[in-house]
């Protein structure tokens, strides 16, 4: 009798570990990196710290409070954007992209700082599992980051933008813990839940427009390439 092989599909776990290894590849000695937030960014910075133990010199500017905790903990050394202006690459996470490598990012709350990090790089390297990929951007709500002061009239502001562009999301202020949620910069954030995002370009640019918005979770024309784990293996994706 022989035994059948039973391969165990990879978990969305798994699969961002394998695409935070690949990114690994990219890094060279002396380099300044941009260090994303997230569970994927959090693999990429986990094995980057083993490196580092190993004798490998780089420097990293870490895009919020929990990837700067980790990255200290792990012995990576810490610059900031104002000491280093110039990033030789940037690896972070997604929570959708698209064939354009359009990107919705701010699932953890850290847009802001993620995308002052990452068009401070020279190169942006996007890093996730097979689930991130859509045909169009927007099943995920999009982050928009707004200031405190005055929220409820920034919220109609939004709704009437989004409403000019034939969108009408529901759209909800970000709690933690009973609390409206804060980004390290001490703003709020609204999930506009939109479905599909027709013009993607189009609404960054006029989101950002609004006076209250600080930004928003667009990243477009930012990564240079996504690099998605699949069950099957990874795949470097250039846009198309
Ligand atoms: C944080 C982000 C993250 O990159 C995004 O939410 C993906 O998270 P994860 O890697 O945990 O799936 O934009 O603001």
């Amino acid at each position: 009798m022989s035994a059948k092989k039973v391969s165990t599909p990879k978990s969305a776990d798994d699969q961002k570990k394998d695409a935070a290894l690949e990114a690994l590849k990219l890094v060279t000695p002396g380099m300044t990196l941009g260090l994303g937030t997230g569970s994927t960014a959090n693999h990429f910075i986990r094995a980057l710290g083993a490196k580092v133990k190993e004798g490998l010199e780089v420097r990293g500017v870490p895009t919020s409070r929990a990837t700067a905790d980790l990255a200290k903990e792990l012995g990576i050394p810490l610059t900031t954007l104002n000491d280093h202006p110039y990033l030789d690459m940037c690896v972070d996470g997604a929570d959708e992209f698209d064939d354009k490598l359009r990107l919705i990012k701010g699932g953890g709350g850290a847009l802001l700082i993620e995308k002052i990090v990452a068009t401070s790089a020279k190169q942006v390297v996007i890093i996730t599992d097979e689930s991130k990929r859509v045909k169009t951007l927007g099943k995920f709500p999009l982050p928009v980051e707004v200031v405190n002061m005055g929220i409820k009239a920034t919220a109609w502001k939004l709704e009437r933008t989004f409403r000019m562009l034939g969108m009408s999301p529901k759209m909800t202020l970000r709690m933690k813990d009973g609390q409206p949620f804060r980004t390290d910069l001490g703003n709020s954030i609204i999930d506009a839940a939109c479905e599909e995002i027709k013009e993607p370009e189009r609404l960054e640019f006029v989101l950002n427009n609004i006076p209250g918005v600080v930004n928003n979770g667009l990243f477009i024309g930012i990564a240079s390439r996504v690099i998605m784990a699949t069950a099957k293996g990874t795949e470097d994706i250039s846009g198309t």
